[in-house]
């Protein structure tokens, strides 16, 4: 029989498995999206089948499993982090705990077995080497059924030996099955890759999927091209007049009430709708919000003049609700579902007072995929990393009711940013740094609890040493992405001796202190202030106002700092953090520069340090502000705000 030319993708709750689709759409090739249960049957007439990531464990009792009738069909698998590690299993392999890695791994493939090293002492700095494994283990070429094939082979076909891929797991492949063979390890990862010798199954404990991993792009094409034999597609050239359509579809007879907040996603979401609808259909709502940045509403104004959609605009004023409601709260999720209740509310106020009738208008919104699937996604499967104020409760009902659209629910914000120079945005305007709805109410950390810093354990403190950099692990909490899964965990500050910032040393630095501390998901430098960083203490704090505008002003800075330079235009987003870490009687402001593509993963930007030290430095200046630190992470293993 024939195949359909397209690939299914099981959804085993990963944070990327939407990212699949559309890295299969930048190929030109169709996919589906199916829930674990899905039967062979169905399956049996795809071209290839893709296993995502997921949350669970394989080896716990509840976890997610396939329909193993579907090994047997002969259609070409690839397995994908959980999707490798569960193929592994059901061929009769053994996946156990991991010591963690996350964000940046090298990758090596074709490592003879008999070269791979022993295991040592793990330094922060120089990375571990791979367990020494047994011939029966996971690293071990499998030649009791053939070895390697030419198939095998293909996978990585044109690409290096040694490659950057992004890693985020907490669980491995230990041992491997008869008939698997190894074809890549990192120092970490026996098994990074493996392929069956005589059957179409491939699995990846790395995630190609995302930009991050360098030759991901080419991995999955060498999967749909070579393997799967799909051949070249049509590309859509352009998605404009679909999306109109389902605008049109979805808002048949009704108007849309756009809640607009200046950024990208919803200019071109309300551009969008405005395009689709006769312009009387659509309205937006700017809610100030008390939460933004310094100079924001009247950046907002400049750019709807330019869309000639000024007069299609209310300003609302409600910065005073916004910040009695968040006055004493401390949790991340609770700030974040107050501000999305509060946008519901503040909606059908205005709309009362404006006499529109909520039987005839939709909700709209600029929400974009990462938001859904931060959110906990649609189907339930996916783990809750943060809940995006577009997606809090009241917002979660009125989609239950069908009263929101959503034109770019299903892009990401690269894809956003094209349509929105297709529809003749200006380029400052689609090329400006994301900036999340809840604004500064989320880079304003809070905390209950008075405590001191703690210090690292002897043995990574004296390798810290050793290397020059004084060490300690900062009771702030921050949200991470570990493994699929939200963590909550803490910083560990660090300072270079002789004050010098080098990016390489940082940047292995970094992933190997969060592989290594199993409490830690994120790490950063001070760079400005000369404190010693025993002295750091984390103090209560809440939303205040005051503590708003200090937030507002040490971000005012640095965004004109960096535009002063012409730089702000090499990172993709810039947020700039109040933690309440003092040295004196002030707080701490964090630097978060990250370098990114769509959000879904991120490294910390190199930006130059003379830059660095006058941002810094002037940052330093503000009343209240004891120290400067950069955040060295990447995205696995923290997310790129902090909370
Ligand atoms: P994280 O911090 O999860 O963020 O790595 C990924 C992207 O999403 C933005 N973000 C939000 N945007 N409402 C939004 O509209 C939110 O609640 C929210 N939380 C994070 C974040 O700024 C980054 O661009």
């Amino acid at each position: 029989m024939t195949n359909n030319g397209r690939i299914a993708i099981i959804d085993l709750g990963g944070q990327y498995c939407h990212l699949i689709a559309r890295r299969l759409r930048d190929l030109a090739v169709d996919s589906a999206i199916f829930p674990p249960a899905i039967s062979a049957d169905v399956l049996s007439h795809y071209a290839g089948i893709i296993l995502s990531g997921g949350p669970q464990s394989v080896y716990d009792p509840s976890a997610v499993t396939i329909d193993e009738r579907i090994l047997q069909l002969g259609v070409p698998v690839l397995g994908i982090c959980y999707g490798h590690q569960l193929l592994a299993k059901l061929l009769g392999g053994e996946v156990t705990r991991h010591d963690g890695e996350y964000g940046f791994a090298q990758l090596t493939t074709s490592p003879p077995a008999s070269s791979l090293p022993e295991v040592t002492l793990t330094s922060p700095i120089r990375q571990s080497p791979s367990p020494r494994l047994s011939r029966n283990k996971a690293g071990k070429g499998q030649s009791e059924s053939g070895g390697r094939t030419d198939t095998a082979d293909v996978l990585f076909h044109g690409t290096p030996p040694a490659q950057q891929v992004w890693m985020s797991h907490s669980d491995a492949v230990r041992t491997l099955p008869p008939g698997l063979i190894t074809l890549a390890t990192t120092d970490r990862c026996p098994c990074a890759a493996f392929a069956h010798s005589s059957k179409p199954l491939f699995g990846l404990q790395f995630h190609p999927e995302v930009v991050h991993t360098e030759y991901g792009a080419k991995i999955l094409e060498n999967f749909i091209r070579a393997i799967c034999r799909i051949g070249e597609g049509i590309a859509i050239t352009s998605r404009v007049p679909a999306l109109c359509e389902r605008i049109q579809r979805t808002a048949a007879g009704k108007s849309v009430f756009f809640l607009v907040s200046g950024g990208v996603d919803s200019t071109v979401a309300f551009a969008l709708c405005g395009m689709a609808l006769p312009k009387e259909r659509v309205l937006g709502l700017y809610v100030e919000t008390g939460l933004m940045r310094q100079g924001e509403t009247d950046e907002l104004r400049v750019n709807l003049a330019k869309l000639g959609l000024t007069d299609r605009i209310r300003i609302w004023d409600a910065s005073e609700v916004f910040l009695k409601a968040l006055e004493g709260k401390i949790d991340p999720e609770e700030k974040r579902q107050i501000i999305g209740r509060l946008f519901v509310e503040i909606q059908a106020q205005a709309m009362r007072q404006f006499g529109i009738d909520p039987d005839h208008w939709l909700l709209g919104q600029g929400t974009i995929y990462p938001d859904t699937i931060e959110s906990g996604g649609d189907t339930g499967r996916a783990a809750l990393i943060k809940t995006h104020h577009n997606r809090c409760d009241e917002i979660r009902e009125l989609i239950r009711q069908g009263k929101v659209i959503e034109p770019l629910a299903e892009f990401y914000k690269d894809e956003v940013r094209a349509l929105g120079r297709e529809l003749g945005l200006s380029a400052h305007l689609t090329s400006r740094w994301p900036f999340p709805g809840p604004g500064l109410a989320i880079r304003c950390l809070c905390t209950q609890t008075g405590t001191a810093a703690a210090p690292l354990s002897q043995e990574i403190a004296a390798s810290l040493a050793r290397d020059g950099f004084e060490a300690v692990l900062l009771p702030l909490r921050t949200v991470g992405v570990q493994g699929d899964a939200r963590t909550y965990r803490m910083a560990v500050a660090l300072k270079q001796k002789d004050g010098c910032i080098d990016y390489e040393i940082l940047r292995t630095l970094s992933s190997a202190l969060c592989n290594q501390i199993t409490t830690a998901n994120r790490v950063m430098l001070l760079i400005g202030g000369n404190q010693s960083l025993t002295d750091a203490c984390i103090v209560p704090a809440t939303i205040t106002r005051e503590r708003i505008e200090l937030l507002r002003q040490a971000d005012f800075i640095a965004r004109s700092e960096i535009e002063h330079v012409n730089l702000a235009g090499t990172v993709w987003q810039f947020p700039v953090v109040l933690a309440p870490l003092a040295f004196q009687n002030g707080e701490s402001i964090i630097l978060r520069p990250v370098n990114s593509v769509d959000g879904m993963t991120a490294s910390f930007a190199s930006l130059p340090a003379p830059l660095l030290q006058t941002i810094s430095g002037n940052i330093l200046r503000l009343p209240g502000v004891d120290a400067v630190f950069l955040d060295i992470t990447n995205k696995p293993p923290a997310t790129i705000e902090w909370e």
